[in-house]
C-alpha cells in the first residue's frame, strides 16, 4: 500500500472546501489515513518549498501559507502518490484540466487549494515533516 502527503491549502479551508475535496479522495477509492490541523511557518515552508525558494514569487507562496490554518493528510492507496497527482491537476494554471480538483476549484496558479507529494520519495520525506517531528 503506498502513501502520499496531502495538505488542503489555506484557500480551501477558508473557502469551505475541504469536504468536496476529501470527498473526491475518498471517491478515488483512497483512504484517509490520519489528518491535522496545521498552521505553517516560513521555516517549515522554506524546507518544503526548498525547490521555490530562490523564485521572485516564494514571499508570495509563504504569505499565502501562512494566511490560516491548513489540513495535512497521509492519503493511502494503491498508486496514491501518482493517483493523487491526477485527481489534483497540473501545476501551472494554463495546463489545468477541468474535472480536476484545481481545474474545479482555482482560479490561478498560486492559491490552488491542494498539495500532493510528486514522488514517494517525497511523500515521506513530508510524512515525516509533518506528522512524525511536529
Ligand atoms: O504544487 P505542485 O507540486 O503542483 O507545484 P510546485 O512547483 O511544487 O509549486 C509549489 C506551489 O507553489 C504551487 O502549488 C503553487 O501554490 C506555488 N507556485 C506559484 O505560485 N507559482 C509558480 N510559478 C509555481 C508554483
Ligand atoms: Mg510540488
Amino acid at each position: 500500500m503506498e502513501r502520499t502527503c496531502i495538505i488542503l491549502k489555506p484557500d480551501a479551508l477558508k473557502r469551505r472546501l475541504a469536504g468536496k475535496i476529501i470527498s473526491r479522495i475518498e471517491d478515488k477509492g483512497y483512504i484517509i489515513a490520519d489528518a491535522r490541523m496545521l498552521r505553517l511557518d516560513e521555516a517549515i515552508l522554506r524546507e518544503h518549498y526548498s525547490h521555490l525558494v530562490d523564485k521572485p514569487f516564494f514571499p508570495d507562496i509563504v504569505a499565502y501559507m501562512v494566511s490560516g490554518p491548513v489540513l495535512a493528510m497521509i492519503v493511502e492507496g494503491e498508486n496514491a502518490v501518482l493517483g493523487m497527482r491526477q485527481i489534483i491537476g497540473a501545476t501551472h494554471f494554463e495546463d489545468v484540466t477541468a474535472g480536476t480538483i484545481r481545474g474545479d476549484y482555482a482560479f490561478n496558479t498560486e492559491q490552488n487549494l491542494i498539495h500532493g507529494s510528486d514522488s514517494k520519495e517525497s511523500a515521506e520525506l513530508e510524512i515525516e515533516r509533518f506528522f512524525a517531528r511536529r
